[in-house]
């Protein structure tokens, strides 16, 4: 944490709600800045060095009634910032201040509601209730029951005769439900109104962040080398941009070329970030290496496992002969790092697992820069814009580290790498073709590991069959397969068969996740 915060902040108190993180998107769209803390780690001295502009409580699980309860310290109350109290947050809030808070007798409320106004008219509440009662999302199973000193009610629902209530002259603001989610329509509206009464301006946008990323990484590593592995997917490309924009020549990437990547991928790598960036890169091509030690297997763990380890391999290969590297960049997000609160034994942390230079920072004695650990992807996807990557670059596809190699299930040939690359271009030239890319959260083909039977021309063929897969996802936790037209399904078909000798069959997945995965492996 900075000791001269470069920008009105928004401390997020989390007690563990399922839905603290949407808080933080509501606010980072507002152009606020603010970090999520778990409640077990914000005490006085944590809240003096973070000098907040305005507190929300989060929601969570736990009831204010229990013996062991989760709070915030006092100081939060009497900090003279206003303070939005949400679900739990209001419960515990009401409490701490003198209200009182019940069992729920029968009133429960989980879903949607409606609430009405009630009292005189609220800065919090400006654009509401324009049409009528307003549908908010309710979830809770305690309710306030009597108002702290100072506090009237300003919003009512049948389960929740205290849904909206505040103390404007302190500006302490609480509500029963939460405003954070998509399904209370004007709850972006209500955080909008909070934390313009708190003072804020704006002011965390896309361009004073890339100022401040680069004055902060420029700091960080003074004069020493920094190392980049680069993939081409959207989060090493940013991160290697700015790097590059903060510390020039300071910088060097890394860019692995295992074999198993798509038409054309490692050329426009190159292109992009030697010749029109003019990064330092060590384009290293170790296809080879990498397909000759995959020979012979099928097992998808196995394969995975193996491209993993010869990354490493050569990811330090190369990147021990950058003379005075101290330094390790890695695209880590803010999702990666928001301490999770865990009622059990204290904040736990969740790590991405999918880091393909996971563990290589000790080994090689590197410390970490990881300048885009504050941000939300989308958040990411707009530095890339700011920073001029094109649109190839930001929108892309995710695609898996092993690359082509968990698309070809079964044993992994040279000939059908090459089959499946060609099938694959046709594929998403299609999706673009139609407009369709950018609906789409990923999209590839898999080559499959059986022969069947056709007939082309006079001729009988004999060929592999290929699976087209397209899913929508928000997280790629999920994911639905897209709705194809027939249309589209069989002009595609058509061209990829008419195309790309060696297929003679196309067909189209459409298992969700769960129970499939995205990946055929
Ligand atoms: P699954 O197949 O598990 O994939 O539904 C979910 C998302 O993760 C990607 N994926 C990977 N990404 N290394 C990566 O960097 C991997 O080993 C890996 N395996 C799956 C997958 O493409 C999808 O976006």
């Amino acid at each position: 944490m900075n000791s001269t915060p470069p920008h009105d902040r928004l401390l997020i108190i989390d007690f563990g709600s399922q839905v603290t993180q949407l808080i933080a998107r509501r606010l980072r769209e507002l152009n606020v800045y603010c970090e999520i803390h778990p409640f077990q780690k914000v005490d006085d001295a944590f809240l003096a060095r973070f000098a907040p502009r305005a507190i929300i409580l989060s929601g969570g699980p736990a009831s204010v009634l229990d013996e062991d309860a989760p709070r915030p310290p006092e100081s939060v109350l009497a900090a003279g910032v206003p303070v939005l109290g949400i679900c739990y947050g209001q419960q515990v809030m009401m409490q701490m201040l003198g209200g009182r808070v019940e069992r729920h007798g029968g009133n429960a409320e989980f879903g949607r509601a409606f609430v009405e106004p009630a009292g005189a008219p609220l800065d919090l509440l400006k654009g509401w209730f324009e049409d009528g009662p307003e549908q908010v999302w309710m979830s809770h199973g305690d309710h306030v029951a009597a108002l702290a000193p100072g506090f009237e009610v300003f919003g009512t629902s049948p389960g929740a005769p205290f849904a909206i209530t505040a103390d404007p002259a302190r500006h302490f603001y609480a509500v029963q439900f939460h405003p954070e989610v998509h399904h209370t329509p004007r709850g972006a509206r209500l955080l909008g109104n909070f934390v313009k009464l708190a003072g804020f301006t704006g002011d965390w946008t896309m361009g004073a962040y890339r100022q401040e990323a680069i004055r902060r990484i420029r700091e960080q590593v003074g004069e020493a080398h920094v190392i980049c592995g680069l993939s081409g997917g959207v989060d090493s490309s940013v991160t290697a941009v700015l790097l590059h924009e903060a510390i020039g020549d300071q910088l060097t990437c890394v860019f692995v070329d295992h074999g198993l990547l798509r038409q054309g991928e490692a050329e426009e790598v190159v292109s992009m970030f030697r010749d029109h960036y003019n990064i330092r890169l060590i384009a290293a091509d170790e296809s080879e290496r990498f397909l000759t030690a995959l020979e012979g297997t099928s097992d998808p763990e196995t394969k995975r496992k193996t491209i993993g380890r010869l990354f490493i391999d050569v990811f330090q290969h190369y990147a021990g002969r950058i003379e005075g590297a101290e330094f390790l960049a890695q695209g880590t997000l803010y999702p990666d790092v928001i301490e999770s609160v865990s009622f059990s034994g204290g904040p736990s942390v969740t790590i991405k697992s999918h880091h393909n230079v996971g563990g290589l920072p000790e080994k090689m004695g590197l410390k970490l820069v990881e300048p885009l650990r504050e941000l939300f992807k989308d958040e990411v996807r707009a530095l890339g814009r700011e920073l001029g990557l094109p649109a190839s670059f930001i929108g892309r596809h995710p695609f898996p580290g092993p690359g082509l190699a968990i698309r070809c299930p079964g044993e992994i040939t040279r000939e059908k790498l090459d089959i499946l690359r060609k099938a694959d271009a046709i594929y998403i030239d299609q999706i673009r073709k139609h407009g369709l890319y950018d609906e789409i959260w990923q999209a590839f083909a898999a080559i499959l590991p059986v022969r069947t039977v056709g007939v082309m021309g006079d001729g009988r063929t004999y060929d592999y069959a290929l699976a087209l897969r397209a899913v929508t996802s928000v997280d790629g936790m999920t994911a639905d397969y897209y709705p194809f037209s027939h249309e589209f399904l069989s002009e595609t078909a058509t061209r990829i068969i008419n195309e790309v000798a060696g297929i003679n069959r196309v067909t189209y997945d459409i298992t969700s996740k769960p129970p499939g995965t995205i990946e055929w492996e």
